[in-house]
């Protein structure tokens, strides 16, 4: 039973933490002076412009369409994609789908440099979903686990369905569904290839954590401190070296809590929040983008704008354009304002998405069952007894997961350590030592990103360690399993 006391001091520590990283987060933004720097003409029109580029529905910027795809209770999401929409089903189907999954604070934009690859536009279709709340799908009312999860299990078997997967009069030969996410979108890939693992054939994860390893190691390491600060109560001066040995293996959690003090700023009243997002012209998500990059030198206005406009999603003026088949931004953001969607984006955080139970409804028991059948899940899971099943949170689905070493929102050892016993065979992981937490838009990590979905794409035929390793020297396969 919890101490109400006990419960009440917790929220009040997490309560002022909050509050002191919110802070902390203001002042850097004055001290680098981002603040209180007023954008230029020149970035609001190049701003505009890169909104247009991004949201306007009846542009084909760069040769991607912009597409919705609405779920049985009227839901919308919209995605970005390279088929045109004329494309015959019977054409798509012989390409492997590839799914792009952005995170916090983005959209479907993160992926830019992924989708400019022409190898990939030629031999895949490309969707690029935005997730609810962001960009310009539908918002949710509550972003539980049980919501988000069905959400993006029913759009996902209704693009297969769109595409031509699926098909049982289809006599080709049937290609694959790949699924890549970076932060929050592989958060919530992990919980599909744990939970409904018949929705692809490879999950691509890249910088989000696994909630269940990230617990589990948080609990070890607490537990062998715990030891340790008992042995060193019992008898103080002959095992004061315990002391020592127990704040080491505190370590990566301390710095874990320091690293995710954004996270208790987002849990704060909604008032904060909408302050948060927006106040300083924007200057905290300025700051996050700025910072998104590592060095500075060569983060040019088109940068901060396409960053920018990724984040923010239409604005009015999108807001009333169209696609060709005449379909528009969903009625929930239509002339919404964006502290109202910055609440919605960090909604994931406050709603327990992450670790909330997903009870699945009857569609989606019965849409996963109907994917599910012939293929070797079926086989798998009759396989899978009680100790085959792995710990709790373990994927079903083969991964690939792809980890930038230089991540300053997710420490290393937490997510990484013991990540073997969660992946079923023919999976891997794939460090990149010199990239931070936004692996898809940073230079060198976005090529190496768009050559490991290339691999997939092409079948998995060549050594995947030579592919990175061409694009990426000194990244690694460090596991295989
Ligand atoms: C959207 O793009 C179309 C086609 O390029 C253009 O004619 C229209 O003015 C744009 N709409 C807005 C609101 O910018
Ligand atoms: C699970 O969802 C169903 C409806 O889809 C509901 O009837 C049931 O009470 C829910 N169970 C739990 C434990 O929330
Ligand atoms: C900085 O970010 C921009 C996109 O926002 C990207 O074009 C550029 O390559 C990044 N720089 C590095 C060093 O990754």
């Amino acid at each position: 039973m919890a101490n109400p006391v006990l419960a009440a001091l917790s929220s009040a520590v997490a309560f002022s933490y909050g509050i002191l990283v919110m802070f902390y987060y203001w002042s850097l933004t004055v001290r680098s002076g981002i603040y209180f720097r007023k954008s230029t003409a020149a970035f609001r029109s190049e701003l505009a412009t890169a909104r247009d580029r991004f949201w306007n529905l009846s542009k084909q910027s760069n040769s991607l369409y912009h597409r919705f795809l609405t779920l049985h209770d009227g839901f919308k999401f919209h995605y970005v994609t390279n088929v045109a929409p004329d494309d015959s089903r019977g054409a798509t189907a012989s390409k492997p789908l590839v799914i792009l999954i952005h995170g916090f604070p983005d959209s479907w934009g993160i992926w830019r440099k992924v989708l400019d690859s022409t190898a990939l536009r030629e031999s895949c279709s490309l969707v690029a979903v935005d997730m609810p709340g962001y960009g310009g799908s539908d918002i949710l009312k509550k972003y539980s686990a049980t919501e988000v999860l069905d959400k993006f299990t029913e759009f996902i078997v209704a693009l297969r369905e769109r595409y031509g997967f699926d098909d049982p009069n289809n006599e080709k030969p049937r290609e694959k569904v790949i699924i890549v996410a970076h932060d929050w979108g592989a958060v919530i890939s992990n919980r599909l290839a744990a939970e409904a693992p018949q929705l692809a054939d490879r999950f691509i994860l890249t910088n989000g954590p696994l909630i269940g390893l990230v617990t589990s190691n948080i609990k070890s390491h607490d537990s062998s401190a715990v030891k340790m600060l008992k042995i060193f109560l019992h008898s103080p001066l002959r095992s004061r070296s315990m002391l020592g040995k127990a704040l080491y293996t505190l370590r990566p959690v301390l710095r874990q809590v320091l690293l995710s003090g954004y996270i208790f700023a987002l849990q704060l009243p909604l008032p904060f929040i909408r302050i948060q997002g927006t106040s300083g012209d924007f200057a905290w998500l300025r700051m996050v983008h700025l910072l998104a990059n590592g060095t500075v030198d060569d983060y040019t206005v088109k940068d901060a704008t396409e960053s920018m406009a990724t984040s923010l999603g239409p604005s009015a003026a999108e807001c009333a354009t169209e696609t060709f088949d005449h379909e528009t931004y969903p009625k929930g953001i239509i002339k919404q304002q964006f502290s109202e969607k910055f609440i919605n984006m960090v909604s994931y955080y406050r709603h327990g998405t992450s670790v909330g139970r997903w009870n699945k409804s009857i569609e989606t028991i019965t849409a996963l069952h109907s994917l599910g059948g012939g293929d070797d899940l079926g086989r798998r899971s009759s396989r899978a007894g009680v100790f085959d099943d792995g710990p709790k949170g373990a994927l079903r689905a083969k991964a690939t997961v792809v980890w930038a070493l230089n991540d300053h929102a997710l420490d290393q050892r937490l997510n990484l350590d013991g990540i073997g016993d969660y992946l079923v065979h023919n999976s891997q992981v794939i460090s990149l030592p010199r990239s931070g937490h936004f692996t898809p838009i940073e230079r060198e990590s976005g090529v190496a990103l768009q050559k490991i979905v290339e691999w997939a794409v092409a079948g998995e035929k060549e050594d995947v360690n030579s592919v990175v390793q061409a694009v990426y020297p000194g990244a690694s396969v460090t596991l295989r399993t």
